[in-house]
């Protein structure tokens, strides 16, 4: 029996990623994986700001990681980018879909016909003798959208589908052990500019939030404190061993004080979730992306949401094809990999 392949593009601030998974018999593969840096300023607070230069940056991709398609499904993470837990009255599904403009018009912080709109399902209830459906409002501005597909096209590729980061993520570092039963599992995506973060029970996505916070913001606070170029406080913020010598004592300090602040950010967001779902507590946290590579942060989010952390395995799911990556290359992407695998998992399976 054939698969089916399909490709994942992760379009981030610092760089154009991307990957393609076969599924066969429910065998997935992962058949290629690249990533091509982007120039500053490209990509700007997770919205492609010039398309010129992301397309000639996906191009760059596909001329160097030969993928066997030109068909990709593009993930979008913003601002411009709405989802909340909403209830509306129960119908078919049809009509639901159909009606769903008019019955979120109000609950959505853009004009409608301004929006992309989906509906995730998530739960029957009845609320003052009526039934309702509980579940996920996603909204994306529909312009936001466009500027990501268009990037594409620019590279020659064609944008089939459009998903949400989150749930992209979701799929890939998500887990469902017996250990994810006691409580909620968070995955957290900490990228340059971004972070993403689902809490779901068993796979369903029960809460997402999407925080412009990120790895720059680190950098950023050492170039202001101690007025070096960000190249040199790029390569502070990774090297451990500075870090905790002599002479990175205050570079240490500027990174501590950096993370601390994320994670509070991190840590109201769940807070908020638990508090306002009556939740059980968090039974862990799974990490990706390249900013949740700094050190010590994990250890500071154990303390704060109060609950194990771990680092995701984007490729758990997969075995790895002929991918033309050394075992350390694929060791070293891992990380870096779950929203473009995420994204093509969805559209394989
Ligand atoms: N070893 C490391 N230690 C600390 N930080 C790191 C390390 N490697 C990468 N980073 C940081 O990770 C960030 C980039 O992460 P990633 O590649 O996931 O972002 P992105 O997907 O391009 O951006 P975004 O998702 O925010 O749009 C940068 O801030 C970079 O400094
Ligand atoms: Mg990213």
């Amino acid at each position: 029996m054939a698969g089916r392949t399909a490709i994942g593009l992760d379009i981030g601030t610092s760089s154009v990623r991307a990957a393609q998974v076969t599924i066969t018999k429910g065998n997935a593969v992962l058949d290629r994986f690249g990533q091509v840096p982007l120039p500053v300023g490209a990509v700007r607070d997770g919205e492609v700001a010039d398309p010129d230069a992301v397309g000639q940056a996906i191009k760059q991709l596909w001329a160097s990681t030969k993928f066997s398609k030109k068909d990709v499904v593009i993930g979008v993470s913003n601002q411009r980018v709405f989802v909340r837990m909403v209830d509306v009255p129960w119908m078919p599904a049809q009509d639901l879909k159909n009606s769903l403009p008019f019955q979120v018009a109000d609950l959505v912080p853009m004009p409608i016909e301004e929006a992309v709109l989906d509906f995730v399902p998530l739960d029957e209830i009845m609320s003052d003798g009526n039934r309702q459906i509980r579940g996920l409002l996603v909204a994306a501005s529909q312009d936001m959208v466009l500027g990501a597909i268009r990037a594409a096209q620019k590279a020659g590729l064609k944008a089939t589908t459009v998903d949400l980061t989150p749930f992209a993520l979701l799929r890939s570092a998500g887990t469902t052990d017996p250990l994810s039963q006691f409580g909620p599992e968070a995955v957290v995506d900490i990228g340059s500019r971004v972070t993403n973060i689902v809490v779901h029970e068993a796979g369903v996505p029960k809460f997402v939030r999407i925080l412009l916070l990120g790895g720059d913001d680190v950098t950023t606070a050492i170039v202001d404190r101690l007025g070096i170029p960000i190249t040199e406080a790029e390569r502070m913020k990774r090297d451990p061993q500075f870090l905790t010598s002599d002479a990175g004592a205050d570079a240490r300090r500027i990174v501590d004080a950096a993370l601390t602040e994320f994670v509070d950010e991190v840590r109201g967001s769940i807070d908020y979730y638990l508090a306002t779902s009556a939740s059980r507590p968090l039974s862990r946290l799974v990490l990706s992306g390249g900013g949740s590579l700094s050190q010590g942060l994990a250890q500071k989010l154990a303390t704060a949401v109060r609950s194990q952390v771990e680092y995701g395995r984007s490729f758990a799911q997969l075995t790895i094809g002929k991918t033309g990556l050394a075992p350390e290359q694929v060791r070293f992407v891992e990380p870096l990999a779950a929203v473009p695998v995420g994204l093509a998992m969805g559209a394989a399976s």
